[in-house]
Formats: structure tokens, sequence, C-alpha cells
């Protein structure tokens, strides 16, 4: 049976809320009525077929990329699976990192590539070891899939490491999709995008983790033209044309993205600070610590996970993601940057629980 589902995705929208909800990814939502926008000036149908040209243009000029090389997507889940499913066949080598965000796993299994692993090290800060990825590519790999930000840990790699994997990916044909949806939650001298590095270089993100629009399913992919013209037609089979009302408040989106950046930005540094105060104060936990990111992901140093985690959430009313999802049960994720007093009350309860 061909794999058809995401664990991860069914459990966070079924049972990862609770009161203290730790379990989030992204920042804060941004309120509609806080954006500069005349609702009189939406309209609900408009020139799209290959996407908005106005809204490529804003992608592209956001990244000083060519607008021929921006692909529209629904948020950067359906970014990945475009991706994805343009550069692979059954049965092509598709090296995935460990631990990894599930949906991408899933995608990968979904179109029956051949799935192996490098593994991040949280002993080495949970940093990718280019020396890894070179031993485990074969003539036979398509594909090399890393987040950077990665999810769960918010580890960020550097752009000499990801020239590494670009040469590894070239010497046997590959490509290596970067999935970048985090990467604007680095506040100072913010990285730019992978893309930039080589034509191997595919890129996906979306207004979702560091702007908090998640509903406007504003996504998109970075690749060469013909590359970015495969995906186009891909996505014909799944959607005629885009939310057009979307599109345009992504538009105005774009023009004060400082705006939504900086009101995220003072939520995320004040919960890291509680988060810094937190694991300072805690030998319940060890977590690597990163100075950039949304989220971080501790491992409990004693008992397991999945029961304290039960009881966090019956006897605590507090929830937070567990580590099985990322196929590293010992640990747990905590997102930062949603609520700094609900984030402050929710590590108080962990403290709590973990006594
Ligand atoms: C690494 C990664 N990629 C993609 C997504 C999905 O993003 P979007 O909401 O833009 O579809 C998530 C959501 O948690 C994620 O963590």
């Amino acid at each position: 049976m061909r794999h058809k589902h995401s664990d991860y995705m069914h459990w966070s929208k079924t049972q990862s809320r609770a009161r203290f909800n730790l379990a989030t990814s992204g920042v804060a939502p941004f309120p509609a009525h806080e954006l500069p926008v005349d609702l009189k000036n939406l309209e609900i149908n408009g020139t799209n077929d290959y996407g908005y040209a106005p809204l490529q243009q804003a992608i592209a000029g956001h990244y000083g990329v060519d607008p021929e090389c921006v692909v529209e997507s629904a948020g950067t889940s359906m970014a990945n699976h475009l991706a994805m499913a343009a550069i692979i066949e059954p049965g092509d080598e598709v090296l995935i990192e460990h631990p990894a965000y599930g949906p991408i796993l899933d995608v990968a299994q979904y179109l029956q590539a051949n799935v192996k692993r490098f593994r991040r090290a949280e002993e080495n800060g949970w940093a990718i070891d280019p020396a890894d990825v070179r031993r485990c590519v074969t003539p036979k790999t398509r594909l090399i899939v890393i987040t950077n930000l990665h999810n769960p840990t918010s580890a960020l790699t550097p752009e000499s490491v990801l020239r590494e994997i670009g040469d590894i990916a070239r010497s046997v044909g590959a490509f290596v999709l970067v999935d970048e949806v985090y990467l604007d939650a680095v506040y100072e001298e913010t990285p730019r995008t992978a893309f930039h590095l080589g034509p191997e270089f595919v890129v996906t993100s979306s207004l979702t983790k560091a702007y908090g629009v998640s509903g406007l399913r504003c996504g998109w992919i970075l690749a060469q033209p013909d590359l970015a013209w495969k995906m186009r037609r891909l996505n014909d089979l799944y959607s005629a044309t885009p939310v057009h009302p979307g599109e345009l408040l992504s538009v105005v989106t774009f023009r004060h993205l400082d705006l939504l950046r900086e009101r995220a930005r003072r939520i995320v540094e004040a919960d890291r600070k509680l988060l810094r105060d937190f694991l300072a104060h805690q030998t319940g936990v060890s977590a690597v610590e990163t100075k950039w990111g949304t989220t971080t992901f501790p491992r409990l140093v004693r008992g397991n996970t999945d029961a304290f985690l039960e009881r966090l959430r019956s006897e605590f009313d507090t929830s937070a993601v567990p580590g099985r999802f990322f196929e590293m049960p010992d640990h747990f994720r905590i997102g930062i940057g949603a609520n700094t007093e609900m984030f402050g009350e929710g590590l108080n309860r962990i403290g709590r629980a973990l006594k």
C-alpha cells in the first residue's frame, strides 16, 4: 500500500491544542485589522492562471531573483509537494535529514522514493556534517532535502555547508531542496536564500511561520525556469487557479513585511529570554539553544516523554509536540513566539510537571 497520510499533521490538527499551547511552530497570528489595507480594493477574481504577476514580483523582489523562477503554491506544504513531485520518480534515492519534519518524509514516501537518511547529531548542535551527506549519496541520488532553519531544533546551516552540499549534489546530478520557511526568523544578519548558491538548489517557503499570516496560504518555490514550469504544470492537477483575495492580501502583506516581522520579533525575543532562564534552572531537560527561530527541541533527561507529555496535558493543560513525530521519542518540541504570557505560564507548568 502506498503511503497516503501524515501522522504528525493529523495529530497537529486534532490533538495539539491546550490552554497553554506550546505545540506551535510559528509566530502569533497577525490580525487582519492591523494590516494597512482598504478592503474595498479586494477583488474575488483576477488574472492568475499561473500565478498573479504582482505577487510573483513581490516574492521575486524579496529575494532579488527573476520572477520566472517563482512558483506560487498553497503554503510551504504544497511547495514541498510540488518540488519533490516534479523532481522525483518512483525508486529514486532521496536523502533526507534526521530528525525531519514529518510531512517531508511522508511526501517522499507517497512519491515512492527510496528514502535514505543522514543524521544531524545533537552533540554537534544538530549541525549537518557534509561528510555524512557525502557518505550517503550514490549515483542514484536524485534529491537531498533539508530545512533551514531546521525543524524541530532551529539549527542554522551556514552558507559554507550549503555550498558543500550543493557540490555533493552536483557531483551526482542531484538537486538540493531547502525548506526555508523559518529562515526569516533570524532577525540579525538574516542569511540570504540558498537559491543563489547554484542551479541545483530549489527553495520553498511561505508567509506562514515568520510572519503570522498562515491563513493566506501564500507559499512559493524558487527553481530554475524550466523546472519551475514543470511544477506549474504539475499544479494544474491540483488546482485551476490560486485564491485571488489571498493573493491580493499577500501583495499588501509583502509591502508591509517589516511591520509584521517587527511585531513577531518582539514576542519571539521575549519568549526566548524566558526560555533561556527556564533552561538555565532546569536539570530535568536539556536543549541546544539557538539565538533564532521559533522552535526548540529539548530532551527529557529521565523517564518516558510520551507519558510526561500526557501528564503535562491532563494535569497542567499544557501541550508540546512529542519527539516521536520527529523519530526522536526522548525529545519534545516547544514553540516560541506565539504569546509571551501563555509561553511563560506553559514553561512554569512544564517545570512543575518535571518535579
Ligand atoms: C519545515 C516546514 N515546512 C513546511 C511547513 C508547512 O508550512 P505552510 O504552513 O506554509 O504550509 C511547516 C509547518 O510546520 C514546517 O515546519
